[in-house]
């Protein structure tokens, strides 16, 4: 059930000078949220940021009422947002969106880059309630644009690609040399990231005939399916990311 709550700043983690993780607490309750799930957050006191900014939930914990959101800066919004005080207001539209499929999944690789990282701590719980093997390949420009890769290894392997080789192997995570080994025994590709890095997965994922789901970050206004500002097209015409998304079979997508 969708929600409208106000919550209070926390605590901010910086990562490093333009990402950081906020963490936001509510004395009202949290409800259960899906892994690929997105909230609407409206920056506070804002002169010239008015529609709300989508951000995927990081993470929640019911016992203390909160909500975690992974940011990278981009503009006046993600700066802004960093910038709050503790204490600070921020009303939130939240669960938004449809989630990962993990039926008749068995072993699971998970492809991330830059913020599309995300929306895969609350997946990789989801996939380890359901004792699904699942190994994380994670890509970023240098070593200093990859995050998170402590929390993903306590849920599985972590493979790393840089494109200067400043960690993990040197190129884009689609020239991987897990995709080379003769034994790629994945039945299932969950990706979110830029939308080229997307695309080339989808190829990748279709020739190797593994089903492979995408969470797409297009523009969004409304969040609500109002303003048809994030529609995708697909096989069957074009959806809204907000309201049909934003987690899509890539097979159903036209790119
Ligand atoms: C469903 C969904 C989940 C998302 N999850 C995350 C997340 O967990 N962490 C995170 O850091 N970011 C996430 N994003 C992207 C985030 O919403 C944008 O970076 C943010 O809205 C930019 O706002 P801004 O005011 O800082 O930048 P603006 O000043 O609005 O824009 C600055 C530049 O960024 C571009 N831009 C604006 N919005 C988007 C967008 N949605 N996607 C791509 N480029 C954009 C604009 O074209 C412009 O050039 C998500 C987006 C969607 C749709
Ligand atoms: S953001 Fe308005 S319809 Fe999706």
């Amino acid at each position: 059930m969708k929600k409208v709550q106000d919550f209070k700043v926390k605590e901010f983690q910086w990562l490093n000078d333009d990402n950081y993780i906020i963490k936001l607490q509510s004395d009202e309750e949290v409800p259960e949220i899906s892994a690929g799930q997105f909230a609407e957050l409206k920056i506070p006191r804002s002169p010239d940021v008015f529609l709300r900014r989508p951000l995927s939930i990081l993470d929640y914990h019911k016992k203390e009422n909160s909500l975690s959101f992974y940011v990278k800066i981009i503009g006046k919004g993600t700066r802004q947002l960093g910038q709050l005080p503790k204490g600070e207001t921020v009303n939130v539209i939240y669960p938004l969106g449809n989630s990962f499929n993990t039926e008749n999944v068995n072993n699971a690789l998970i492809i991330g880059g830059g913020s599309g990282i995300a929306p895969f701590i609350l997946l990789a719980r989801e996939l380890q309630r359901q004792k699904i093997d699942t190994t994380f390949l994670i890509g970023g420009r240098t070593k200093k644009d990859v995050f998170l890769t402590d929390a993903f290894a306590m849920f599985g392997e972590v493979l790393l690609t840089t494109e200067d080789g400043s960690l993990g192997e040197k190129g884009l995570v689609t020239q991987h040399s897990v995709f080379k080994n003769k034994k790629f025994d994945f039945d299932k590709i969950y990706t979110c990231g830029p939308n080229p890095m997307m695309k080339a997965v989808s190829y990748i994922a279709k020739e190797k005939e593994v089903a492979c789901e995408a969470s797409l970050e297009n523009m969004m206004a409304c969040g609500f399916g109002a303003c048809l500002c994030c529609v995708t097209e697909t096989a069957d015409g074009n959806k809204c990311v907000c309201t049909e998304g934003p987690v899509f079979d890539t097979n159903y997508l036209t790119w």
